[in-house]
């Protein structure tokens, strides 16, 4: 593996787990350091322990802009920069969008939308000395709807509108941003799709290359956005998804009172 992040350091939103921890992974692995900020302590001190001083907790929730805040401030604190920022905090909510109650809606946008603009601004304002790079997580829902998943699809596709508009207002701070959508990928988000094998073989028929993305797969595509590599590169959305989006989302309609009664059952 290259060294392509030297001397770099990051903050990783949603960094405790999946997605998140595979990017710190291939971060360090290349010479970079990170502030991993989650709301979830004990998978956070997990996350960090397997990591010598180059990586350091933060607590945030991405919904409280005093934490967001905090948690650059934690990467100038530790570390004396900031260079990068991954935005991978996230969760979904199933339900119909005519049952789906206001509390969850609100949910779903706060941390999957309004989180990602918390961290923009903040990340943003700790880069202004020397420029950097901004990977928000998206995903395939940024194009493509789910049954049920309404709230989710539409966070997801105000994220990618948000890299957009912030690649046109932070190229003038020499920060590009970019978007990486995954399709479906093996992490703890996804445990309930992969316990179910008729529900996962729904998801399978309509991916061309039959199978779930690694964590490291992703975090392979959102390292090469905020690399040099991707040094003009700015505004777009990389979808990572194994062809999926050739052929669309499959029908969860059968699905639909399972998914709600293992959620229920948690
Ligand atoms: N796994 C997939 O198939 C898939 C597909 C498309 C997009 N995504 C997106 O990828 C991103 C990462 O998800 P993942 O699959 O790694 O899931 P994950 O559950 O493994 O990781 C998500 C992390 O976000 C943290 N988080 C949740 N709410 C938070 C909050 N309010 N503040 C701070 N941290 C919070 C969680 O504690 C967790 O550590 C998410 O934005 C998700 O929507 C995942």
């Amino acid at each position: 593996m290259g060294r392509r992040f030297d001397g770099k350091v990051a903050v990783i939103a949603g960094g405790a787990s999946g997605i998140g921890l595979a990017i710190a992974r291939r971060l360090v692995a290349e010479g970079g350091r990170a502030v991993l900020g989650d709301v979830n302590r004990s998978a956070l001190q997990g996350a960090v322990s397997e990591f010598g001083a180059q990586v350091r907790p933060a607590t945030v929730d991405v919904r409280v802009e005093a934490q967001v805040a905090a948690m650059t401030e934690a990467a100038l604190a530790q570390f004396g920069r900031l260079d990068l920022g991954f935005n991978c905090a996230g969760l979904g909510i199933f339900g119909e969008l005519v049952e789906l109650e206001e509390a969850q809606w609100d949910t779903v946008l706060d941390i999957c939308l309004k989180g990602v603009w918390l961290c923009v601004k903040h990340e943003a304002r700790a880069m202004a000395a020397h420029g950097g790079a901004i990977v928000n997580v998206a995903s395939l829902n940024s194009q493509i709807p789910m049954y049920g998943g309404g709230a989710y699809s539409c966070a997801k596709a105000g994220v990618e509108m948000l890299s957009r508009n912030a690649a046109l207002e932070l190229a003038p701070r020499a920060i590009r941003v970019n978007t990486v959508s995954p399709g479906l990928t093996e992490t703890p988000l996804t445990t309930g799709v992969r316990a179910d094998p008729q529900l996962e073989a729904a998801y399978l028929q309509r991916i061309p290359m039959a199978r779930a993305a690694s964590p490291d797969e992703i975090a392979a595509a959102a390292l090469f956005l905020a690399s040099d590599d991707a040094a003009y590169v700015s505004g777009s959305n990389l979808i990572v998804d194994g062809g999926w989006q050739t052929t669309g989302y499959p029908d969860l309609r059968p699905f639909a009172r399972g998914i709600k009664a293992a959620r229920a059952a948690r």
